[in-house]
C-alpha cells in the first residue's frame, strides 16, 4: 500500500496554488504601501512560548497544540499562529531599541489539531500582520483599513467587519466580575461542557460560543461596553470614527472575544457568506500586554492574521498560463534545432513549449492544446532547407522562414509580453 497524507494536512496544486502566490503578491504589494517589511520565523517554538502568550486555558493551548518531545527532552510546538513567534523575534532582535514602532508580516503555515471540514485545516496558512510599539487608536483604524485594502484588492465578493472592544487592564476585570456573577445565577448545567469549564477559567469565551443552549443562556449578560472605562471609550470612539471617514462598513458585535487569550481594547474579525461554516476569513486586535508577557519591554501591539486556504476559497479562479509559442519537431536532429530554439525563446521571457514524443500529428494536436499563438514546425525538409514554417494558430496562416533568423523573429512577435530579463 502506498503511503498516504496525514489527515487535515493537504497537498496544493493549481488554481489553489496560483490563488496562493496572487495572495502573496498582493500582500507583498499592499502592506508595503504602510510601512511593513516581512519577517519569517521558525515553524517550531518551545511550548512555554504559546504558553504564556496565547493563554493556558484557551482551547489553542488546551487541545489543538502539536506538542512533542526534541530528541533531548525539551517540548517543543508546531507554531499553531505566527503572534507568539513575531513576539520572541522582536525581544530577541530587540527591536524596540531600534526603532519606535515596528510593521512586520509574516506568511506561512500554521499547526492545529482540529477537526478538519471545509476551510479547516490542521496545516493552514495565515497572512499575518503585527504593529509593535504604538498605543495610538490611529494605528489600530490603519491597521484595519489595510486589511479592508489588502481583501477588497482580491476581489472575495461581500465580506463583514465585526468590531469589539475588549476593555483594557484597569475595566476588564471589573466587567469579568460582574459577568461571573451573572454567570453563577444561571442554571450551568445547561451550558456545553467547553462553557462549564469556562465560567471559572475564561468567563469571557461563554459569550461567544456558538452552541445555541449557551448563545440563549447568556442573552442578557451584562455588556462589556457598559463597564468600559473613559479611556477605552475615547479610543474606541476614534477607532469607530476613522473607519466611518474612510467608509469602512463595519459591525458592531459585543460578543466578539476571539479564542486567543492576549487580546484588550479593539478586536475584529472578517467574514464571509460564501464559504460555509468556518466563515472567519481574518481576525485580530490590539495586544497591550503580550510583548511584557513573553518577557520583552512593555510595549503595546495589535495585529491580525488572513486564513489563507479561506482566502483561496473566495477567489475567483485564474486560468492556468498557456504557452505563447509552440515547437513542433519531428526527428532527433530537429528535435535538437527545437530544443535550443525554445532555450533562447525562454530566456528571453516568452513562455515556450515543445511537443513531447509522437509524430507529426499528435505534435500539432499538443499544440492546438497548449493555446499557443505562434507554431514552428521543424521536420527533415525544413532542416535540410535551413527554415522552418511559422504557424499563426489563430487564422491558420503559414510562412516559411529562415532557421538562423527564427529566433528573432520570435522574439520580436512576442516582444510585447517578453519579460526581457536576458
Ligand atoms: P485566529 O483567529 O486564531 O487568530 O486565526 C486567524 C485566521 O486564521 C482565522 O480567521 C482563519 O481564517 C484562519 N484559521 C484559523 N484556524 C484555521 C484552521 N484550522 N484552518 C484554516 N484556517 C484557519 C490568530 O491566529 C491571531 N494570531 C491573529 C492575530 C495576529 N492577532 C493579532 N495579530
Amino acid at each position: 500500500m502506498s503511503v498516504k497524507s496525514i489527515k487535515g494536512f493537504a497537498d496544493m496544486f493549481p488554481p489553489e496554488s496560483d490563488a496562493f502566490l496572487r495572495m502573496e503578491s498582493t500582500a507583498r504589494t499592499v502592506f508595503s504601501r504602510y510601512g511593513f517589511v516581512e519577517l519569517r520565523t521558525p515553524l517550531l517554538e518551545r511550548t512555554e512560548l504559546f504558553c504564556r502568550s496565547i493563554g493556558e486555558e484557551t482551547d489553542v493551548v488546551q487541545k489543538e497544540m502539536y506538542t512533542f518531545p526534541d530528541r533531548k527532552g525539551r517540548s517543543l510546538t508546531l507554531r499553531p499562529e505566527a503572534t507568539a513567534g513575531v513576539m520572541r523575534a522582536y525581544i530577541e532582535a530587540a527591536l524596540h531599541t531600534k526603532e519606535p514602532v515596528s510593521r512586520l508580516f509574516t506568511t506561512g503555515p500554521m499547526f492545529r489539531y482540529e477537526r478538519p471540514q471545509k476551510g479547516r485545516m490542521r496545516q493552514f496558512h495565515q497572512i499575518n500582520c503585527e504593529c509593535i510599539g504604538s498605543p495610538s487608536p490611529y494605528v489600530d483604524a490603519e491597521i484595519i483599513v489595510m486589511l479592508m485594502h489588502f481583501l477588497n484588492s482580491l476581489s472575495l465578493g461581500e465580506l463583514t467587519l465585526k468590531l469589539n472592544s475588549l476593555g483594557c487592564a484597569a475595566c476588564r476585570p471589573v466587567y469579568k466580575a460582574a459577568l461571573s456573577d451573572f454567570l453563577r445565577n444561571i442554571d450551568a448545567a445547561q451550558l456545553c461542557e467547553d462553557c462549564r469549564r469556562r465560567m471559572d477559567t475564561n468567563p469571557l469565551r461563554v459569550l461567544d460560543c456558538k452552541v445555541p443552549a449557551c448563545k440563549a443562556l447568556t442573552e442578557k449578560a451584562p455588556s462589556l461596553h457598559e463597564h468600559s472605562c473613559p479611556d477605552c471609550v475615547s479610543h474606541f470612539a476614534t477607532v469607530t470614527r476613522l473607519l466611518e471617514q474612510e467608509h469602512i462598513s463595519f459591525e458592531l458585535d459585543s460578543r466578539l472575544v476571539r479564542g486567543l487569550d492576549y487580546y484588550c481594547r479593539t478586536t475584529f474579525e472578517v467574514v464571509s457568506g460564501g464559504i460555509g461554516a468556518q466563515s472567519s476569513i481574518a481576525g485580530g486586535g490590539r495586544y497591550d500586554g503580550l510583548v511584557r508577557q513573553v518577557g520583552g519591554p512593555d510595549v503595546p501591539g495589535i495585529g491580525f492574521a488572513c486564513g489563507m486556504e479561506r482566502l483561496a476559497l473566495l477567489m475567483p479562479e485564474i486560468g492556468a498560463r498557456q504557452a505563447d509559442c509552440f515547437m513542433v519537431a519531428v526527428g532527433e536532429k530537429a528535435q535538437d534545432v527545437a530544443f535550443h530554439i525554445i532555450g533562447g525563446l525562454r530566456l528571453a521571457g516568452i513562455h515556450a513549449a515543445m511537443g513531447q514524443g509522437g509524430g507529426f500529428k499528435s505534435q500539432m494536436r499538443q499544440a492546438d492544446k497548449s493555446g499557443a499563438r505562434l507554431c514552428c514546425i521543424l521536420g527533415e525538409d525544413e532542416l535540410a532547407s535551413g527554415t522552418l514554417v511559422l504557424k499563426n494558430m489563430r487564422d491558420g496562416t503559414q510562412q516559411n522562414v529562415r532557421l538562423d533568423a527564427a529566433q528573432q523573429i520570435l522574439r520580436d512577435a512576442f516582444s510585447h509580453i517578453a519579460d526581457n530579463y536576458e
